[in-house]
């Protein structure tokens, strides 16, 4: 599905963080947003997933307007988020959450253990005994289980090795193949690169360079728009 947005306000109390974001992502592509600490990506990442509201502007998937709506009908939607810090539950095991996140679909446990053997291997284990990247892993799994249309992933390489993390990244490319469209959160260009070679970066809540990643990192941006 295509993700539209256009215009988005969003912030917390009195405080706006998000000022007018615009951005395209076409079905079965991933498109990396960049940006430094406290730039705002994990607010529109929650803005899109309907965990921060939208003050203002629009939010369209396939065309249907996702603003305003409560989080769980923007999941039923087909909007998926791999949340920063992942999230797992330290006392449950990796069976335990691929339960609880579970819905029928495509994604079913199986496929999902083809595409992360790690958890396969790890079924038994709790949140608490497992590493960072395998906890990485299990936050992708119950993500897929809900049957997305378009993920969200909030730093997924973030705190982890080098080699981890590149299999991290190579979960993601792989999951665009498959035409799932996807938004990646990134602070770091490289981490982008083996995903995708569309970016935007986000400054102070606003996009300010749109472009692809060349070898040379984001200081060689060149502009698409
Ligand atoms: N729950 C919250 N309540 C109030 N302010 C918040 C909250 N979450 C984030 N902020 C503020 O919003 C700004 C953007 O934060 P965030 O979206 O987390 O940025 P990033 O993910 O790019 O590091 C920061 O100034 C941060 O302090
Ligand atoms: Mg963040």
């Amino acid at each position: 599905m295509t993700l539209t947005i256009e215009g988005v306000h969003a912030g917390y109390g009195g405080g706006t963080v998000l000022h007018g974001v615009d951005l395209t992502v076409p079905e079965g592509t991933a498109l990396a947003v960049l940006g430094m600490n406290g730039a705002g990506k994990t607010t529109l990442v929650h803005t899109i997933a309907g965990l921060v509201k939208a003050r203002s502007g629009s939010i369209r998937l396939d065309g249907a307007e996702l603003a305003g709506r409560p989080a769980h009908r923007i999941a039923r939607a087909g909007v998926a988020l791999v949340p920063q810090g992942r999230r797992v539950f330290a006392s449950l095991t990796v069976a335990e959450h691929l339960g609880l996140s579970r819905r029928k679909g495509e994604w079913t446990v199986p496929r999902v253990l083809e595409l992360l053997p790690r958890l396969g291997e790890r079924r038994t284990h709790r949140g608490n005994q497992l590493s960072g990247g395998e906890a990485q892993m299990l936050a992708i799994a119950r993500a897929l289980l809900t049957q997305p249309r378009l993920l969200l992933l909030d730093e997924p390489c973030e705190g982890l090795a080098v080699d981890l993390a590149a299999r991290v990244r190579g979960v993601v490319a792989e999951l665009t193949r498959t035409g799932l469209t996807v938004l990646l959160v990134e602070q770091q260009p490289e981490h982008a690169r083996a995903v995708t070679d569309r970016l935007v970066v986000l400054s102070n809540g606003v996009i300010t360079e749109r472009g692809e990643t060349s070898t040379e990192g984001v200081s060689e941006i060149s502009m698409f728009r």
